[in-house]
């Protein structure tokens, strides 16, 4: 009878295609110890589509966008929760899990939007605009949420605006996200002007291009993008949606214009598509290596604590989302 093949080598056949086998002997040591850490301490990792392959595909154990982790924090039975993503994701796990440690890798793991507005600019919005509910992106802070009256994705954000039944919202911190959604509702949207700093770079003259050189191409767009690219782009939708959509159509040849490696996750499972670049890469999300959390796991480094006042109130803004 021939030997099953190592565990290792299962993982490895996985992932090929988009890790060159010279990297993989320098994860293989980090995987295995993560892979025993989560047994030991009750852990499961919750990864963001776009976290690189080795931690996405090798030692998570729930993947998706904001909305799916979001929702899997809320249902998890594991002690720690380790967010392999950034920190307004690993708040938002502790919020749903006030009893849980919460742990994220690297505290440094930040996000242009969630600095762009402090809970101080809601309170005087909410002065200036009395009255107007305030819809608030998950990539913020505990504190601005808590001024909030409800929190909403990429992946829910239509959802939630036209779920208030109201004539105009506020709707912060994206502005480009804010006028992508203002563009398919009959809402009207009042905008703050955060940016990513990763979307924000993809220009309509890049799809055009593309389309020169691949006539077949199918663009789909992050509702991050400047409004411009999201008109010109064949679809628009969460990480998740952008991963449903080639799942879905198999398009022959198609570009996701977001962060890199969300393109890597999903070429794992579709050998027949053809991704093509452009794509920008999120500082922040790659803080986040096999090595920090192996780190994290084995110093319980860094937990996530909110100030109790603020989770109160944070905490409704997402429970209201998450009952849409
Ligand atoms: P998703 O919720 O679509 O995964 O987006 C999160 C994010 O930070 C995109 O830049
Ligand atoms: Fe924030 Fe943009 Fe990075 Fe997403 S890709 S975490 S929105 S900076």
């Amino acid at each position: 009878m021939l030997d099953a093949p190592a565990p290792m080598d299962v993982l490895y056949e996985k992932v090929k295609r988009v890790i060159p086998s010279v990297e993989w002997p320098v994860f293989v040591e980090d995987i295995d110890a993560i892979l025993e850490l989560k047994r030991q301490r009750k852990a499961v990792i919750l990864a963001h589509n776009y976290q690189t392959p080795e931690i996405f595909h090798c030692v998570a154990d729930i993947v998706g966008d904001s909305l799916a982790l979001a929702r899997k924090a809320a249902g998890t039975e594991a002690d720690v929760i380790l967010l392999a993503g950034v920190h307004f994701m690993a708040e938002t796990a502790k919020l749903l899990n006030p009893e849980k440690t919460v742990l994220i890798p690297d505290l440094e793991a930040g996000c242009s939007l969630a600095e762009s507005v402090t809970a101080e600019d809601v309170r005087l919005l909410r002065q200036r605009f009395p009255g107007i509910p305030i819809v608030t992106y998950v990539n913020t802070s505990a504190a601005v949420k808590a001024e909030s009256d409800i929190c909403c994705t990429s992946g829910n954000a239509r959802a939630v605006v036209e779920s208030l039944g109201v004539p105009r919202v506020i709707m912060l911190p994206d502005e480009y996200l804010a006028r992508n959604i203002a563009a398919e509702t009959n809402v009207e949207v009042i905008a703050w002007t955060g940016h990513c700093e990763v979307h924000e770079r993809f220009t309509a003259d890049d799809i055009r291009e593309l389309r020169d050189t691949h006539p077949d191409i199918i663009v789909l767009a992050h509702p991050e993008c400047p409004p411009e690219v999201v008109t010109e782009a064949d679809f628009s939708g969460s990480t998740a949606a952008m991963s449903d959509y080639v799942e879905r159509q198999k398009p022959r040849h198609v570009v996701l214009m977001t962060e890199c490696s969300m393109s890597d996750n999903v070429a794992v499972a579709h050998p027949d598509v053809e991704f093509v670049r452009p794509c920008n890469l999120c500082p922040h999300m790659k803080r986040i290596t096999l090595a920090n959390i192996r780190a994290a796991l084995e110093e319980n480094r860094h937990e996530i604590s909110i100030d109790p006042r603020i989770a109160r109130r944070a905490r409704s803004a997402v429970e209201r989302m998450l009952a849409i």
